[in-house]
């Protein structure tokens, strides 16, 4: 046997024992004669004694950072005064017999126990070390535990696993395909999975009736923070269900997995919002309800005011709107300026702000606000000294976004929210803030005022088809997304199980019959056999990870990860391949296109 216990497993159980353990050298320090090494597993750190002058020990001159050791030796209480009560086996020491160095290693390209100002590119392109770091083998460690509950309790409910390929035709999700040209087939290509969609509505034809898969899911399309272009989503379907049985399942199994994870008692049922209050109201379809920052139309405010900007707008039909906010410092010229500035940023095309002061106020429009106008607007938001309301005006479906990236910013600025990861043994379930988006529009407009879907085409509308085709905007979807923390963590919805009504929808959307049978005959015809009424969810496992942690960088939830550009650091994905090999695809690269 390598070793007899994990670093972490010896404390005071053990004294006077002899045991075995192997790990990293994190550190080591000497006084005098006495050589004091931390071994580091993956459960924890142990503090090992040398006694430097032994001649059982020629090799320990030649220690460093990072080497591989396994090392046997006797339990024994540290010395008085010298225990750390921050460490679980800071009562103990191992006192060394034997110490056998299984693997050297180079000077580290960062500093290990550096975790906030080391360059990303650099943890990328070395992850196995970045992976050393205990707090990214927490993130790992969690991102089983919460999959492995989420298995748990949907074998538990009797749904089956079934895996669904990954070299297959183009599902519309929204974004680009990844494409695969073919050998055997010169000049086809199959896709890689945007999600399994279709499969998974095709397993309720075949009767399967409860289905799920920890799917991965390949998406081109322009990366952020919260998105990568390969991500996992924890997959379900389920036949005979309306939109409520799913949104209950899905509450159990998240309020499962946080009591079996995290020792969290969840309340449910969640929260509902529709999708217009959420973008009137919180300016996102994925408000973060962990505070207020509402808005408010302060239109009857400005009435009487004399200020271009503000009267064009409010005669051509626009809003003004805004919300208050409490600052947590004394609010300088400077920060003002830096508000300004963030604004532009986001893209407003003006921010004002009014804040009120001991006798006084503090505001980007003095010339304009009259007595009236002041006192209107502290009476509209309950304005007491100090507070802060930051407003804009426009097209109210333009706003809106705008205001909830203000927001958000607001909440961070002012330490409203907190921005940093939690750290989980204080999390509790108040840090939690679920809500259901529900009520989505069927469509969106497009650029060339045409019609996408909300979702995707294969989503229910909640009116009949007729009232659909003659007010397609203005129809609703039976969708709903679940948000936490400011976090789209699943979307699903009840689908169309009648091939008819998944034409006419196709056909709405600009999709032409010859177009809709040569992408999805396979499916429109598997519709035509018998299709029971169905609807399910996908929930991205990386998003349940930000929300629960309050980890804005999705990249930290993923052993191997793609950079923002969307190449692999550490393999230098992707990369050219060889003339034979296009050649045996019978493909040709150009610039001329
Ligand atoms: P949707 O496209 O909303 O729905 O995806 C479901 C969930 O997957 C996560 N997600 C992502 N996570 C990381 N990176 C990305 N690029 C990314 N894109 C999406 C989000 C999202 O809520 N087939 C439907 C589901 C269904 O209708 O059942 C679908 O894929 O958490």
């Amino acid at each position: 046997m390598y070793k007899t216990h994990d670093c972490a497993q010896v404390t005071e159980t053990l004294l006077g024992k002899e045991v075995t353990v192997c790990g990293w050298v994190n550190s080591f320090r000497t006084h005098g004669s006495i050589v004091f090494v931390d071994i580091r597993d993956r459960s924890g750190i142990v503090q090992v004694v040398f006694d430097g002058n032994s001649d059982k020990f020629d090799n320990l001159n030649s220690l460093r950072n990072e080497f591989v050791v396994r090392i046997v030796g006797k339990v024994r209480s540290r010395a008085e005064g010298m225990a750390n009560s921050k460490m679980k086996t800071g009562q103990i020491e191992i006192t060394a017999d034997e110490l056998k160095i299984l693997s050297e290693c180079i000077p580290y390209p960062f500093d290990i126990n550096d975790i906030e100002n080391v360059d990303e590119t650099l943890r990328l392109k070395y992850r196995y070390l970045d992976l050393r770091r205990p707090y990214m083998y927490s993130n790992i460690y969690y991102r089983h535990k919460i999959i492995k509950a989420m298995r748990d309790f949907l074998d538990d409910r009797e749904f089956l696993e079934i895996e669904t390929p990954c070299i297959t035709k183009s599902t519309p999700e929204g974004a680009r395909d990844y494409l695969l040209p073919s050998r055997q087939f010169p000049g086809e290509f199959f896709a890689l999975p945007q999600s399994p969609q279709l499969f998974k509505q095709m397993l309720m034809i075949a009767g399967m009736e409860k289905y799920f898969q920890l799917a991965r899911c390949f998406r081109d399309e322009d990366l952020r923070s919260d998105r990568q272009p390969e991500f996992t989503q924890l997959d379900m379907e389920m036949s005979f269900v309306e939109s409520e049985d799913i949104m209950k399942i899905a509450e159990e199994m998240v309020a499962y997995m946080a009591q079996k994870v995290f020792d969290i008692k969840i309340k449910t049922p969640f929260k509902r919002m529709s999708y217009y209050d959420a973008m009137n109201y919180y300016g996102s379809d994925k408000p973060d309800l962990r505070y207020g920052l509402k808005f408010k139309e302060i239109n009857a405010v400005f009435e009487t005011i004399d200020f271009n900007v503000i009267n064009s707008v409010l005669k051509t039909g626009g809003v003004v709107k805004g919300f208050k906010v409490i600052p947590d410092r004394k609010l300088s010229r400077k920060d003002f300026d830096n508000f300004t500035k963030k604004a532009k940023f986001y893209g407003c095309p003006g921010m004002f702000y009014y804040q009120k002061l001991e006798g006084d106020f503090k505001t980007s429009i003095k010339k304009f606000l009259t007595e009236e106008i002041i006192s209107k607007l502290e009476e509209k938001f309950e304005l007491q000294n100090g507070e802060l309301v930051i407003f804009l005006a426009g097209e109210n479906e333009k706003i809106n976004p705008l205001l909830g990236k203000l927001r958000e910013y607001f909440a961070g600025e002012f330490s409203i929210v907190r921005t940093k990861p939690y750290e989980l043994d204080k999390m509790t379930a108040e840090n939690l803030e679920f809500l259901w988006v529900v009520d989505f529009p069927l469509f969106e407009k497009t650029a060339d005022e045409g019609v996408k879907s909300s979702h995707h085409p294969f989503t229910s509308p909640l009116d009949n088809i007729d009232n659909v085709k003659k007010n397609p905007l203005s129809a609703m979807a039976d969708a709903y997304d679940l948000v936490l923390n400011g976090y789209e963590i699943a979307g699903g919805s009840i689908r169309i199980h009648d091939s008819k009504i998944q034409k006419e929808i196709f056909n709405l959307l600009g999709i032409s019959e010859q177009e809709a049978e040569e992408r999805f005959s396979f499916f429109l015809n598997a519709l035509k056999y018998g299709t029971p009424p169905h609807g399910g969810i996908a929930f991205g496992i990386e998003r349940v990870m930000m929300g629960i942690f309050n980890n804005g960088n999705i990249r930290e939830l993923i052993a191997f990860p793609k950079n923002t550009q969307g190449r692999c650091l550490l393999t230098d994905a992707p990369s050219n391949v060889d003339a034979e090999q296009l050649k045996e695809l019978k493909l040709k690269l150009t610039d001329n296109l």
